[in-house]
């Protein structure tokens, strides 16, 4: 558990941000018409009621590249003032070469980038290793988070296929004035979970063969009550410890923005964490779990309708396969 300096000249804070999403919009009756499952099942169940599908001309990289584009604009940049790209996804283009390497050649940039997988915490992750780098000399960090989850859950399974949708959404970290920007962060794994929440096969343990494709081994696979349990523990410690690394507490705070898993997980952590429902973002009935997506699509469209005002302190909390999860806590200003 690390936290930033306490009294530092300047800050990472988000200078401009951004969303895509596909224009595809999957009800939940159009999928009662093809699985064995109800709007009343998944709406009580999950508080989802939409999701969004990216078209077969969509992939990670043009949802990623879309949300990057708006963000550097609305930083007021250009992609030459960009020094670093990190995409978080575990739903990269392609195993070999990086989704970083199409989106960074889709927007022109001239500077390094890497992926990042630390599935739903990702987005999280990415944010504090960008702000990090601030700090030795970039001047500008692009961090994406990104996913067409769509493309690996398996739309015959009821209990996977009802949860997740794709979007994308991208920020802009540059140092600015102290009293904004990123004030404490909490990062963790739990790899004796790492069975609860996975893909089993394509990669070097067990690699893509007509057995495992026959296997249907090539999906997400997920013991969902266990990750549930899990979620809220993950979220509801590392919040705290967030809070505790910025000598803060709850009370302080404006906004809980938490990965949007399911509405029964962010209830009962928010009631964990002690803080009302009034003050948590919410935007699961429109685009379900999109994974690394979910944070920012809730906090950027928060942003937007005027709901977060500068000055804010938010507490962002996400967790995923892993299992990861992440914590930070943002005084909303750019
Ligand atoms: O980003 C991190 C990734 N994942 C998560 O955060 C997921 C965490 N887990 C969850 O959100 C919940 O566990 C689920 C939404 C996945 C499932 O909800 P649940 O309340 O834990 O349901 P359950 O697994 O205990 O299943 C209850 C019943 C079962 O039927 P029986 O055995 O009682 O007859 C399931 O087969 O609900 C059934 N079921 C469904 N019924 C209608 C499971 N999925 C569906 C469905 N429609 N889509």
């Amino acid at each position: 558990m690390i936290s930033t300096p306490n009294n530092p000249i300047s800050r990472a804070r988000i200078r401009g941000w951004g969303i895509a999403l596909p224009d595809d919009v999957i009800t939940n009756a159009d999928l009662q018409a093809r699985l064995d499952t109800t709007d009343e099942w998944i709406v009580e169940r999950t508080g989802i009621r939409e999701r969004r599908k990216a078209s077969a001309s969509e992939s990670t990289a043009s949802l990623a590249t879309e949300a990057a584009t708006k963000a550097i604009k609305s930083a007021g940049l250009s992609p030459a003032d960009i020094d670093l790209l990190i995409v978080a996804t575990a739903t990269p283009e392609q195993l070999i070469p990086h989704t970083g390497a199409h989106v960074g050649e889709s927007l022109g940039l001239a500077c390094g980038s890497f992926d990042l997988n630390a599935a739903c915490a990702g987005f999280v992750y990415a944010s504090v290793v960008g702000s990090a780098l601030l700090n030795t000399g970039m001047s500008n960090v692009l961090v994406v988070g990104a996913e067409t989850l769509s493309r690996i859950v398996d739309q015959h399974d009821r209990g996977t296929a009802v949860l997740f949708g794709d979007g994308a959404g991208a920020a802009v970290w540059s140092l600015g004035d102290p009293d904004y920007g990123l004030l404490s962060f909490d990062l963790g794994c739990d790899g004796s979970a790492a069975d609860i929440l996975q893909i089993p096969a394509g990669g070097s343990r067990l690699p893509t063969s007509a057995e495992t494709v026959a296997n249907n081994d090539h999906v997400v696979k997920m013991q969902g009550q266990e990750v549930f349990k899990r979620a809220v523990r993950a979220i509801g410690e590392s919040a705290i410890a967030t809070l505790a690394n910025a000598n803060t507490t709850i009370d302080a705070v404006d906004w809980f923005v938490p990965h949007q898993a399911n509405i029964r997980i962010i209830e009962t952590a928010a009631n964990r964490i002690g803080i009302p429902m009034e003050r948590v973002i919410v935007n699961i009935d429109k685009y379900g779990n999109t994974s690394t997506a979910s944070i920012p699509l809730a906090l950027f469209e928060a942003v937007e309708s005027g709901q977060i005002k500068h000055g804010d302190s938010l507490l962002v909390a996400g967790f995923g396969a892993g299992m990861t999860w992440a914590s930070a806590l943002i005084r909303w200003g750019n």
